[in-house]
């Protein structure tokens, strides 16, 4: 058959709200024009974020029964360690409450001011993490990924010129390890081939450099091998995941991604002085290293959810949804980040709206628009989160893209809920000259997009393109 159904029927429902435009006017507006400030409840269909807001399955939830709540030693935790290490090999594994907690013990442990991490891309609380203890994040995304529009397929890769440019400028001394994020997220959610990582992994190992994997998408990574990258096609994705981690020397994970959980993480690695230092902190932030800031029945659903995540039909499905959007939004000629990425769909604020310079926000009238037509609700990875103070006090620099993010949660969208998406996006698009202009008001020192306030304005240019 053609049809790529979901692998699943449904035995739960949960009740969408559904409003009126006139009632969407309102909210916005009481929200100071950040959806970010919504409640939930008003929102129809949220693209937020696909963390931690899956679905699981019965299995995950019949697993929850099973948990074992003992403070040490718990069988949970066994089965939590059994499942994480048959798939990623690791020696020492930890929990965490999510992927940033395993940043933090990272960063903390690892790394010393003016140190420096290079990744493909940096998940912005990696880099957070990074930057909190005085060392400096850099990205080296593949030549590739500059290119928005091109179909090229593995753009998540690290560029390797620049990466031993790096080595040799910095001296691998102050390089205490190097990252590689798959999918890469602040990228659009493109893939990394694994010729790249084991091209990475040669790279770091002349020169001693520990490789960390940022996992949170490695069964969508691992998906993307086996679909386009030669000689993967009869190989099962536990396999390719497996052979993506023998690469690595460590790894942090978010659950809520790819362990089709609604919380949780992992840090894991195979040295020995590491862990106790990883081991230390944990107790101290997360909890005994058995538990880790987690529930015995989190890691039953996680242990389940990681194995599920790998299943191809599952898949094969979740990617075709992201390609049923992203075809439809080709065909009318909407820009977005082309191939379409794992868990989201980008699109090109700027392009979308050619009537707005950078300093107008585009993404932000863009994300507006979605929610007041169709009570979508969408993210902005453009000028607000990304734009910085320029160095002379004067104004800003704009982020190098204006992106929107739609990001799709796992196994809780149906056919009929993209084409719902579909005809809102049809319809803002063909108004697309009516997007308006956003000014901030009010916005916090840091991390402003969570909690700025924002008015219609009208477009002029105030700052600069980078
Ligand atoms: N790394 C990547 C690549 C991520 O996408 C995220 C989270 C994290 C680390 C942190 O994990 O949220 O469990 O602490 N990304 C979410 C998103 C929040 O919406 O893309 P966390």
């Amino acid at each position: 058959m053609r049809t790529i159904i979901e692998p699943f029927r449904i035995k739960m429902t949960e009740a969408l709200p559904i409003t009126t435009r006139g009632a969407r006017e309102g909210l916005l507006a009481k929200a100071f024009n950040n959806v970010f400030l919504l409640d939930a409840e008003c929102v129809t269909i949220d693209l937020l974020t696909d963390s931690g807001t899956g679905a699981m399955s019965d299995r995950q939830w019949s697993a929850l029964m099973l948990g074992d709540e003992s403070y040490a030693g718990s069988r949970s935790w066994r089965r939590f360690e059994q499942t994480v290490r048959e798939i990623t090999g690791f020696r020492h594994i930890f929990p965490t409450h999510q992927g940033r907690a395993a940043e933090r013990i990272l960063a903390a442990t690892r790394l010393k001011a003016g140190n420096v991490v290079p990744n493909n891309g940096h998940f912005d609380t990696t880099r957070a993490n990074i930057e909190y203890v005085g060392a400096i994040a850099t990205d080296l995304p593949s030549a590739a990924a500059r290119d928005l529009q091109s179909e090229k397929l593995f753009k998540g890769n690290m560029d390797l010129d620049r990466l031993a440019q790096a080595i040799e400028a910095e001296g691998a001394a102050n390089i205490p390890f190097c990252m590689i994020t798959v999918t890469n997220n602040s990228g659009g959610g493109q893939p990394v081939s694994m010729e790249n990582i084991r091209r990475v992994k040669e790279l770091l190992d002349r020169h001693n450099i520990p490789l960390i994997l940022d996992a949170c998408r490695f069964a969508e990574n691992a998906f993307f091998i086996k679909e386009r990258e030669q000689g993967f096609a009869d190989r099962s994705l536990l396999d390719i995941a497996r052979e993506m981690f023998s690469f690595a020397d460590g790894a942090t994970m978010s659950a809520k991604k790819d362990g089709l959980a609604n919380i949780g993480g992992f840090l894991a690695c195979n040295n020995d002085d590491w862990a106790d230092d990883f081991r230390n902190l944990l107790i101290l932030t997360e909890g005994f290293p058995t538990y880790g800031g987690l529930a015995g029945r989190d890691l039953e659903a996680i242990s389940v959810g990681l194995m599920e995540a790998l299943e191809y039909d599952y898949q094969r499905y979740r990617h075709a949804t992201v390609e049923y959007l992203a075809s439809a939004a080709i065909a009318r000629g909407i820009p977005i980040v082309r191939p379409a990425g794992g868990h989201a769909i980008f699109i090109d604020a700027a392009a979308f709206c050619p009537h707005l310079h950078a300093s107008d926000y585009p993404g932000i009238g863009l994300v507006n628009a979605l929610y007041l037509e169709g009570g979508i609700r969408a993210v902005e990875l453009g000028s607000v989160m990304f734009g910085k103070p320029a160095p002379d006090g004067g104004g800003e620099i704009a982020a190098p893209h204006e992106l929107v993010r739609l990001a799709f949660p796992r196994r809780v969208y149906t056919q009929s809920h993209f084409d719902y998406l579909i005809e809102t996006l049809d319809v803002v698009w063909r108004q697309r000259a009516s997007i308006k202009a956003y000014r901030i008001t009010e916005q916090a020192p840091f991390l402003r997009h969570f909690t700025a306030h924002y008015e219609p304005a009208d477009g002029c240019e105030r700052f600069l393109r980078s």
